[in-house]
């Protein structure tokens, strides 16, 4: 099963109004994997999670996960997947406890109570459950959005700037908890960071993308080589300040 592909993108395209989000991208994710996606401001990251999450509708092109066309399995897909960023913010006058119970239901999770202390165990959360969520610090909201994106045991796990607003503390164990969830669980994770020192420790491949554009696709290593770059952040500017790759291939077209 090494190379079983779980998402299939073909020139997806996105636009709203006459803003291009994202423009004829093409790519694939390996089982198993933890995907980059990076970029400048408004590259069209969120976007991109947000088309295979089927949240937005693409403009054109065609997403496939584990599989199926997203468009016409989206209910079944969606129970196998699940999503973690900041801006999915769960209600803040309920418990710890409580919004994970909800979600739990929602999701039609089994055994819900099994569940819930299993990963609130995992997360370090356990202390926090008759906490009101909305006195919660960072970090322990980041790990409380973590453990509801594992309630369903997701196959694919999207993680839309995990670590942001985190201290670097804070941030080196939210790395660990997801390193040790990928290895124990096989858990197939698309990551967005702006931090390219943990885009270096976390994945595996990664997509630059440019305004809405795919820019270079690689290991972090091979993009820095490509880049002639002294570090993955060094080629990062470089893509950021000319919106791509100046390859070799280019340069000598050029002399
Ligand atoms: N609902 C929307 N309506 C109009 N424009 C949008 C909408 N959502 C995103 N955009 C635009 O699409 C582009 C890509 O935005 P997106 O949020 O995907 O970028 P991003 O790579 O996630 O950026 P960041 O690093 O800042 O999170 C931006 O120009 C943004 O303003
Ligand atoms: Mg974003």
């Amino acid at each position: 099963m090494a190379d079983e592909w779980v998402i299939e993108v073909d020139g997806l395209t996105k636009r709203f109004g006459n803003v291009t989000a994202v423009e004829d991208l093409s790519f694939s994710i390996r089982r198993g994997e933890v995907f980059g996606l990076l970029g400048p401001n408004g590259a069209g990251k969120t976007t991109t999670i947000q088309l295979m999450l089927g949240l937005t509708t693409p403009t054109a092109g065609t997403i496939r996960v584990f599989g199926l066309d997203l468009q016409r399995h989206r209910r079944a897909i969606l129970r196998r997947v699940n999503l973690a960023a900041t801006y999915v913010s769960l209600p803040t006058n309920l418990t710890v406890w409580e919004n994970l119970n909800v979600f739990a239901r929602l999701y039609g999770i089994r055994k819900p109570r099994a569940k819930i202390e299993e990963l609130m165990e995992l997360l370090d959360l356990a202390h926090l459950a008759w906490r009101v969520t909305g006195t919660l610090s960072s970090g322990q909201i980041t790990r409380l959005n973590l453990c509801k994106a594992l309630l369903n045991d997701p196959e694919v796990l999207f993680l839309d700037e995990p670590t942001a607003s985190l201290d670097p503390e804070v941030a080196a164990r939210v790395r660990d908890i997801l390193r040790q969830i990928q290895q124990t669980r096989g858990i197939t994770m698309v990551f967005t960071s702006h931090n390219m020192r943990e885009v270096e420790l976390m994945c595996d491949r990664v997509l630059f993308l440019a305004r809405g554009r795919a820019v270079a696709q690689g290991t972090p290593a091979e993009i820095q080589i490509r880049a002639r770059a002294r570090s993955l952040e060094d080629a990062f500017i470089v893509i950021a300040r000319d919106g791509r790759l100046h390859d070799v291939a280019e340069v000598t077209e050029a002399d």
